[in-house]
């Protein structure tokens, strides 16, 4: 594999495409406004990075952008040609998985039955056909091998696999059925560091095959090093596509909205790590009143 940083050199010719846009779309529920005329694009070969806060429509967003939900405003355009996209079925059919924040494996299956989950391959003819258990469970291990994980028992239940290792099933699944763009809603936020790291490499690996990758998450330090292009979703409205290069980690926080509760939170412990020094007494937090800090 080449460096992690290193831009592919299979690039498509700039000007072509995108394989997959949002132009100018806007999704209400009610009264709250979860997406208001954010344009977003991805293109081969390109990770785009997704950045907002708890509730800034990302989500929603990306659920539009996977047939989830219809856009109340704006439109959808697959190779530059405008979509609709009525259910969850004409996103894939388009080439477009997504790997959804609340997971959409079956926890009390086996990773072989979850590689296939409603794509079973059968074996036999007419009444005698059934799934073709010995087919799906090589499958399921080479696919998995190809990207670096190593299944011992394909009968293994998913609920028992770590978050990397079902977030890596997600993708080797989604590629494995054909996906040109992989979304990513949140792989690594309840990862530690070394599963996260291997998610991340998921990600570069993908995007070093040619396929579009929109990587969603409030991690700036997840971002920030396999980020083509960063859109930044601020309460449902966009704060602004960026390039790779043009902004650091502080600016990132400071565009999300964060950076003015970082700089507080950063203050607030240096006192009290001050005053822990001085052995003075350190006031007990109340639990629960930093609930939603949305700190990761
Ligand atoms: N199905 C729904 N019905 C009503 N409101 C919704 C629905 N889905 C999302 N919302 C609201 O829309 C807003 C955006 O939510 P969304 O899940 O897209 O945010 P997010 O950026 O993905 O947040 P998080 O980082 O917590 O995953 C929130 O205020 C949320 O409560
Ligand atoms: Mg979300």
């Amino acid at each position: 594999m080449t460096a992690s940083h290193a831009a592919p050199e299979s690039r498509p010719p700039a000007g072509s495409a995108p394989l997959l846009e949002a132009r100018s779309v806007s999704k209400y529920f009610g009264a709250v406004v979860a997406v208001e005329d954010v344009s977003l694009a991805v293109r081969a070969g390109q990770i785009n990075c997704l950045l907002g806060d708890n509730g800034a429509g990302k989500s929603t967003l990306i659920k539009i952008l996977s047939g989830v939900h219809q856009p109340d405003a704006g439109t959808l355009a697959v190779d530059g040609q405008p979509v609709r996209f009525t259910a969850p079925r004409d996103a894939l059919d388009a080439g477009i998985a997504t790997v959804y924040q609340d997971l959409s494996v079956m926890p009390l299956m086996s990773i072989s039955r979850n590689f296939f989950l409603g794509n079973e391959p059968t074996t036999g003819f007419g009444p005698f056909r059934h799934f073709d258990a010995g087919r799906a469970a090589a499958v399921a291990r080479e696919q998995m091998r190809n990207i670096g994980i190593d299944v011992r028992d394909t009968d293994q239940l998913v609920g028992t696999l770590s978050g990397g290792e079902r977030q890596t099933l997600a993708i080797a699944r989604a590629e494995y059925f054909g996906a040109r763009v992989l979304i990513l809603d949140e792989p690594t936020s309840a990862l530690g560091v070394k599963e996260a790291a291997i998610v991340l490499r998921h990600a570069i690996s993908a995007r070093n095959r040619g396929l579009g990758v929109i990587f969603i998450t409030h991690n700036v330090q997840h971002a920030l090093p396999i980020g083509d292009t960063f859109t930044i979703l601020t309460r449902g409205r966009s704060g602004g596509t960026y390039a790779r290069g043009e902004l650091d980690a502080a600016e990132l926080h400071r565009l999300m909205g964060g950076g003015a509760e970082l700089e507080e939170l950063e203050a607030d412990l240096e006192m009290l790590a001050h005053r822990e020094a001085r052995g003075e007494e350190v006031p007990a937090v109340p639990l629960g009143a930093e609930a939603d800090g949305g700190m990761a």
